[in-house]
């Protein structure tokens, strides 16, 4: 659906040119939910605002359904960009309209009638959770539901892709949670492409397929969410997945020294998360064990599952053939 062609973007300044982008390659697939995380500054708002076209690139080609919007006259360029809704951390909405106008300014700007426009207003403000709020203003709302007016205002059009620029960064934990459901069921229900950029690896794993990292205005890593959260390799992506964690690799060796044996990081998806796994390993191979870190949880909809775990006695080869059984990828940290 979107292809980043040796995409790059410089901006001109005073004191020369400031590289917000290298020249990278990405795809986002029709229907999927694809991340983009990086740290204050990496370049995440320039991607997404090529993306529509907030921002030219300054190299390389970006195709839209194969249709490359960076040669786009000014007509059509505004017709493609109907096709896409867009919402921000701050939200935008404007404090002296009514949420139903808020909702209904882009339908203004279409061929569609009062009474089509009220209609169809109320239609998404209903889907959104808001047909209550129709006549109040902005400054009457939580931030949540501020944000599902901007929601429902990027889904007025029909489009088919939605760019989210850090839409959760501003809510607590509580609202961020009931917001990313929202954009689940945009993508479930609607079939939405959706594009969102985040600092928060929590936002990546709650909601997106793919993710890519975004490094110094560098694309350092890209893959399906689970493979990139379970065996993070650059060490931006490892920082990124160790706040949500809570694990201090440095807290970690520090613990190493107080066990004996063998440590190792057994990483685990789908039905190995259930499975008896440890009482399993001591009765097939007489080993030992004690745990040193441990976390289930699900990405996405799949659960998954992480320990470090110090192991004495047993067979090193028996052992190595049951985790190989138990579907069970190993990281050897200490021998
Ligand atoms: N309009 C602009 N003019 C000059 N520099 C800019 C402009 N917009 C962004 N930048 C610079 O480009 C880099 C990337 O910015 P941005 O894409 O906003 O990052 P992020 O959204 O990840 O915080 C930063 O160094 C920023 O200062
Ligand atoms: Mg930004």
């Amino acid at each position: 659906m979107i292809e980043f062609q040796s995409i790059c973007k410089s901006y001109r300044s005073g004191q020369g040119d400031v590289v917000a982008l290298h020249p990278f390659d990405l795809r986002v697939e029709r229907g999927e939910v694809f991340g983009i995380i990086g740290h204050s500054g990496a370049g995440k708002s320039t991607l997404i605002r090529l993306i529509n076209r907030l921002e030219a690139p300054s190299g390389g080609r970006l195709l839209i359904d194969g249709e490359d919007i960076t040669s786009l006259d000014a007509m059509t360029l505004r017709e493609r960009r109907r096709r896409i809704g867009m919402i921000f951390q701050h939200f935008n909405l404007l404090s002296s309209r009514t949420v139903a106008d808020n909702v209904a300014f882009p339908l203004r700007l279409t061929a569609m009638s009062r009474v089509g426009i009220s209609k169809r207003v109320h239609e998404l403000l209903a889907w959104v959770g808001l047909d209550k709020y129709a006549r109040h203003y902005p400054a009457q709302l939580s931030g949540g539901q501020k944000q599902r007016v901007g929601i429902a205002r990027a889904l007025a059009t029909q489009p088919q892709l939605l760019l989210c620029d850090e839409a959760t960064s501003a809510l607590d934990p509580q609202t961020t949670a009931s917001v990313l459901q929202l954009l689940t069921r945009i993508n479930r229900e609607l079939g939405l492409t959706i594009v969102l950029i985040t600092h928060e690896m929590e936002v990546i794993r709650r909601v997106c397929d793919r993710v890519a990292v975004l490094d110094a205005g560098r694309l350092v890593e890209s893959g399906p969410v689970e493979r990139v959260f379970l065996h993070p390799e650059h060490p931006t992506t490892r920082r990124f997945v160790s706040e949500v964690e809570h694990l201090d690799e440095n807290e970690l060796h520090r613990d190493f020294a107080a066990v004996t044996g063998d440590i190792l990081r057994l990483t685990f998806s789908g039905e190995t998360t259930y499975r008896p796994l440890l009482s399993g390993l001591t009765r097939a191979t007489g080993t030992d064990y004690s745990i040193l870190f441990g976390r289930i949880d699900r990405i996405k909809q799949v659960p998954c599952g992480q320990l470090v775990v110090a192991l004495n006695g047993g067979d090193p080869a028996a052992i190595h053939d049951y985790f190989e059984r138990m579907d069970v990828d190993v990281e050897v940290l200490r021998r």
